[in-house]
């Protein structure tokens, strides 16, 4: 097994104490959502079967970011950070709920994508026991999961116009975005010396998860130019630009390593 020294690291970063200060103030109530914006409004285009079956997804992701909160709780040690944990762990359970009474409203929960359920399983046994990888998880979850559940919730958005859709994304965004500041500051310092070899070997499986799931939904997603339109073909390789981007910012590789193996990195 690969490892990365997930955290017995005695610093408290002052950093985690203002993100969890923050995520303590922007808490919200899911009832909010439907308060401030009403009933779901289906596209009258969009078969509402279609219209459930993609927001389920986002409801499976939360379920999943749910379990991973849950095996980090098992691993980190620091206070500030664990903080951390358990507040993205409220909003993971609110963001689930908020998904799952808009579908009782348009149709009823649909299962998960096997791709997606495949993703997460695998990330997910990436943060189990000995010394099994968290770091490789939650890098899993935060750079490519999280972040691509961000932009189809975003691009999908802006496609249904549902006032109550419109008013979920911007609470779940807002979340979101802690989410990953506190999971690049945590990636980062578990990552600080990593020996090259584990980070290599990351960073290839990172990409063969990424692999596997865009060209699997690209394939295999009932509607998938509808939700991947803007990147289609080119979305396999785009997309893993973008999180090869955010890898090298975490210092899980450098530029030049970056370079070496995929020979795109700008
Ligand atoms: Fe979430
Ligand atoms: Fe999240």
């Amino acid at each position: 097994m690969l490892g990365v020294p997930l955290p017995s690291q005695s610093f408290s970063d002052a950093r985690y104490a203002a993100l969890a200060n923050k995520a303590a103030h922007g808490q919200w109530a899911a009832s909010e959502v439907q308060a401030w914006a009403g009933k779901p409004q289906p596209a009258w285009w969009l078969p509402r079967k279609f219209h459930a079956a993609v927001v389920s997804q986002f409801y499976h992701g939360e379920m999943a970011t749910i379990r991973m909160c849950r095996k980090l709780m098992d691993t980190v040690t620091d206070p500030a950070a664990r903080r951390c944990v358990a507040l993205q762990m409220a909003d993971e359970e609110r963001h689930a709920e908020v998904y799952r009474d808009y579908l009782r409203e348009i149709g009823p929960l649909q299962p998960i994508e096997p791709i997606l359920k495949a993703a997460y399983e695998t990330a997910l046994s990436w943060g189990d026991g000995g010394d099994g990888d968290g770091g490789a998880m939650m890098a899993a979850f935060s750079i490519i999961l999280e972040a691509e559940a961000l932009y189809a919730l975003n691009y999908l958005g802006r496609w249904l116009r549902c006032p109550r859709f419109l008013r979920i994304n911007a609470r779940v965004s807002q979340d979101e975005a802690r989410h990953l500041a506190f999971g690049r500051i945590y990636l980062k310092q578990n990552f600080e010396g990593l020996e090259r070899h584990k980070r290599m070997e990351m960073y290839r499986r990172l990409k063969g998860l990424w692999r596997d799931t865009s060209s699997g939904l690209m394939k295999g997603f009932r509607i998938p130019n509808f939700l991947l339109r803007r990147r289609c073909r080119s979305w396999v390789e785009t997309g893993w630009r973008d999180h090869q981007k955010a890898l090298i910012a975490i210092g899980l590789i450098s530029m030049d390593e970056a370079r070496r193996l995929d020979g795109v990195a700008s």
